[in-house]
């Protein structure tokens, strides 16, 4: 901060801030302008706010509260506005507090006096109540469309893998052979219902504050129905102070952002295990991955590491949210401009690890045989050989029992189940004849989990095409 903006004790006279200066008789203090200030970060609103005003403009108009030519000057003026933002020529002002006033003014510079009517029936607290859910709304769109791309690239590798064999975890102990492509359909349907978490919160948020204007309502007659309308808002929100004060619509777009970034969390954490030398189940894209500036045998993923730390910023971010939400009597409080950075942040941190994920997930290369041969190991197919047994009339109490025991011997012995002569199963049970190398085998397990939400091989493909049917039509 310059010493001259430290030291200003300026006469009303000279306050800058036009849009509500009137009553002050003394300038804001420069550190407080620049405290209270929000076009630094809501300046990525401008287009938004910028529709909002046009729609405002033809309701005023319509409403016989605005004369045709103020109405045409403030539509060109915010044409001009807009061109100079995109061009980068605008300039943004903290004395002018936040976009909206920043807008505003320049526009006032631009046409005059009609540039000074368009807040009429207005106030900044339903402004940018209407700011934020269409920012908001675009921002929720394209996540989806993000999510869409990531859940095709999902069940193509599905498709892909439907045959390939891995080991099944539970405790991260091996449990049950399962298929990759399975496992990728379960990542899909974390996903699934991450984006209908997102249309969810688009349709509750998708009502129109305009009109609202401070905290009651306006005294001129407007329309509601016609700026809800023009915005593409489903209706004019029913309740005044509701309509400026609550963002539980920024909530919970938060809480379901950082439920899918728990979701991508989750996956980070697969890829980077199975990644690993210890587990060499995959090979990540090389750009998505990066050296090590001392250790030149290192590639190390990078990518899913950093998504799962930025989980960490999201559950943040709608703690933030949350926090500074409670408290808050009715209606508008300045506490509210505290909701642009957190939510900003989200969108920014899921885009970025869903624009990351579509793109590095379909390119995973399997390495089948170290899946394969490490499915074969731990005795995962024990299960197998106690539903064969129930199969042929053991209670499966016992056949759990009879399993155990041919288990230790596997252990003692080094071989797994399917590696066992006939001779030696039978000594466990004589209910085994030479039909349960079938079931023995890991393309015999997973093939015998072939129903609806199963792991073999034809339902996964069969899941993956009904899936893509669900999708898209
Ligand atoms: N920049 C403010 C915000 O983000 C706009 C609303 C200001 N309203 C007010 N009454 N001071 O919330």
């Amino acid at each position: 901060m310059s010493k001259k903006d430290d030291n200003r004790k300026n006469p009303a006279s000279e306050a800058t801030n036009t849009a509500w200066g009137g009553r002050f008789s003394e300038q804001t203090d420069a550190f407080v302008e620049a405290f209270t200030a929000s076009v630094q970060f809501d300046q990525r609103m401008y287009k938004q706010d910028i529709a909002g005003s046009r729609a405002h403009a033809r309701m005023l108009k319509k409403a016989g509260v605005l004369s045709k030519s103020d109405c045409e000057a403030i539509l060109k003026g915010l044409d001009s506005v807009e061109q100079e933002i995109e061009n980068g020529e605008f300039d943004w002002s903290v004395a002018r507090e936040d976009v909206h006033m920043n807008i505003e003014a320049r526009l006032t510079d631009l046409i005059g006096d009609a540039g000074k009517r368009l807040h009429t029936g207005r106030s900044r607290n339903d402004q940018v109540a209407t700011d934020i859910r269409l920012y908001l709304r675009e921002q929720i769109d394209f996540i989806i469309a993000q999510l869409l791309e990531m859940q095709k690239g999902l069940l193509a590798l599905a498709q892909r893998e439907a045959d390939t064999i891995m080991p099944g975890f539970t405790h991260l102990q091996v449990a049950q052979p399962v298929t990759f492509g399975h496992h990728m359909l379960a990542w899909f349907e974390m996903l699934q219902r991450d984006a209908t978490r997102m249309h969810d919160c688009r349709e509750r948020m998708n009502i129109s504050p305009l009109g609202a204007a401070a905290l009651a309502g306006t005294s001129y007659p407007v329309d509601r129905e016609f700026t809800a309308d023009e915005l593409g808002f489903s209706a004019p929100a029913a309740n005044s102070l509701d309509a400026v004060s609550d963002r539980d619509f920024a909530i919970e777009f938060c809480a379901a952002s950082a439920v899918l970034m728990t979701h991508l969390s989750r996956m980070s954490e697969e890829l980077v295990m199975w990644s690993s030398a210890q587990f060499d189940f995959i090979e990540l894209p090389d750009r998505y991955c990066t050296g090590s500036s001392i250790m030149p045998q290192k590639k190390n993923p990078d990518v899913p590491e950093l998504v799962r730390g930025k989980t960490g910023r999201v559950n943040g971010n709608l703690v933030s949210m949350l926090t500074l939400m409670k408290s808050q009597p009715l209606a508008y409080n300045k506490d509210n401009q505290e909701d642009k950075e957190p939510l900003f942040d989200t969108i920014d941190t899921v885009s970025g690890s869903l624009r990351a994920f579509a793109d590095m997930v379909p390119a995973i290369e399997c390495k089948r045989e170290n899946m394969y041969a490490a499915a074969k190991q731990g005795f995962s197919t024990a299960t197998d050989l106690a539903d064969y047994l129930v199969r042929k009339g053991l209670p499966f109490r016992d056949a759990h029992e009879v399993v155990g025991k041919a288990v230790a011997f596997g252990i003692e012995s080094k071989l797994d189940l399917s590696e066992m002569p006939l001779d030696q199963l039978q000594q466990f049970s004589d209910m085994i004849t030479e039909d349960v190398f079938d079931v023995l085998t890991l393309e015999g397990s997973v093939a015998a989990r072939n129903h609806i939400g199963g792991t073999a091989p034809d339902q996964v493909r069969k899941a993956a095409k009904a899936a893509h049917k669900r999708l898209l039509g």
